[in-house]
């Protein structure tokens, strides 16, 4: 018998974008759309780069380097991968954290072949000294290494292949200018309509065999945040309970069951959300509250809220970000049954005081 607390912790939130084992898969998630044909969604971005692709292409170049940004989840990683599969070359996965030293990147760009894709996730945790010597390597495709010191110091000038470099971030604000200066092709994801998610999910579905009525795929996509992966993770949960439930089918009611059992309601928000949300009525009196004030009084990362929390619940307009700070929403008062603070946080007019 599976219980269900009515406590979804930080650590453990069925909602959390980040990519976890399961959702790549043990060696290549079967999930993941290999051309640009196949990927739902992010239509802008599709058209642009199906442009740069063939252009670069047809004068046999490699591509300019690519920078990929926007909230966690929407398939950056996955573009990469199509980018490579379209150019024909390969592609060499990495994050921000993951190169420690000058010599990793080194390592790194001198193995690459010509034309291949490097992708470098998170690019913004980038070291002070890794970012220096990606600035030639972008630039002037060679690096400098200096072994030895002092008197003994000697130099040595490198060539690299000609390589595109795709780098992924949650915050190009966060980017140094030199570093985004360098990328010849800048472009934004969004968060995906209810409509893309279900076509992504019932996608999902037939390429892992699984019965779903479209009302159960709408379903599964109306509580998935706009977010792909947080929708593919909620097929394989909801599949769980419709195996003991309807013949393995996934229906509408199946689809609302599951995720309710899930702690998640039908706007998709789970008890992190609504805990937040709560708090800023309860002690800031609907907000303006600080960023890092919130995120002290629920015992989570501001960056955390930022990237994760956020972006969603300023979408479906519950938050509003103002310069003095987080306020909460009427629409979102009225979802949560809570009474709206209201005129108290309302900017100051000619006519109240
Ligand atoms: N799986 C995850 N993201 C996808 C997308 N954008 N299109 C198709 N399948 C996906």
């Amino acid at each position: 018998m599976i219980e269900f607390s009515d406590e979804l912790d930080f650590e453990n939130r069925i909602v959390d974008t980040t990519e976890i084992p399961e959702d790549s898969g043990e060696n290549e998630n079967p999930l993941r759309p290999k051309t640009l044909d196949d990927y739902i969604g992010q239509e802008n971005v599709k058209e642009n780069l199906r442009i740069f692709i063939d252009a670069a292409k047809q004068r046999g170049e490699s591509l300019d380097h690519v920078l990929l940004y926007g909230p966690p989840g929407l398939g950056k990683t996955t573009l990469s991968g199509i980018i490579a599969n379209e150019l024909g070359v390969s592609v060499r996965i990495t994050s921000g954290p993951a190169i420690e030293k000058p010599g990793d990147l080194a390592s790194l760009l001198t193995n690459l072949n010509q034309g291949d894709v490097l992708f470098i996730d998170e690019i913004h945790r980038l070291s002070r000294a890794v970012e220096e010597i990606l600035y030639p390597s972008m630039e002037d495709f060679a690096i400098d290494i200096i072994t030895g010191k002092g008197q003994m110091a000697t130099s040595y000038h490198l060539p690299l292949p000609k390589f595109t470099l795709v780098g992924a971030t949650t915050r190009a604000g966060q980017l140094t200018a030199p570093l985004r200066d360098r990328f010849g092709v800048v472009l934004r994801l969004e968060l995906y309509t209810t409509e893309e998610l279900a076509q992504i999910v019932e996608r999902s579905a037939s390429i892992l065999s699984i019965e779903i009525e479209h009302e159960g795929a709408v379903e599964i996509a109306s509580r998935s945040r706009g977010t792909p992966r947080i929708a593919n993770r909620f097929l394989k949960r909801v599949r769980d309970f419709a195996q003991v439930m309807s013949d393995g089918v996934i229906t509408l009611e199946t689809a609302k069951i599951a995720l309710e059992k899930l702690g998640v309601d039908e706007l998709g928000l789970d008890n992190n959300d609504r805990r937040m949300l709560e708090a800023i009525v309860k002690f800031y009196n609907g907000g303006p509250v600080g960023l890092e004030t919130l995120a002290a009084a629920i015992g989570e990362e501001a960056v955390t809220i930022e990237d994760v929390y956020e972006p969603y619940l300023m979408q479906i307009g519950f938050l509003s970000r103002t310069p003095r700070g987080r306020c909460i929403t009427a629409k979102a008062c009225e979802h949560l049954k809570m009474d709206f603070p209201g005129a108290d946080n309302s900017q100051p007019t000619l006519f109240n005081n």
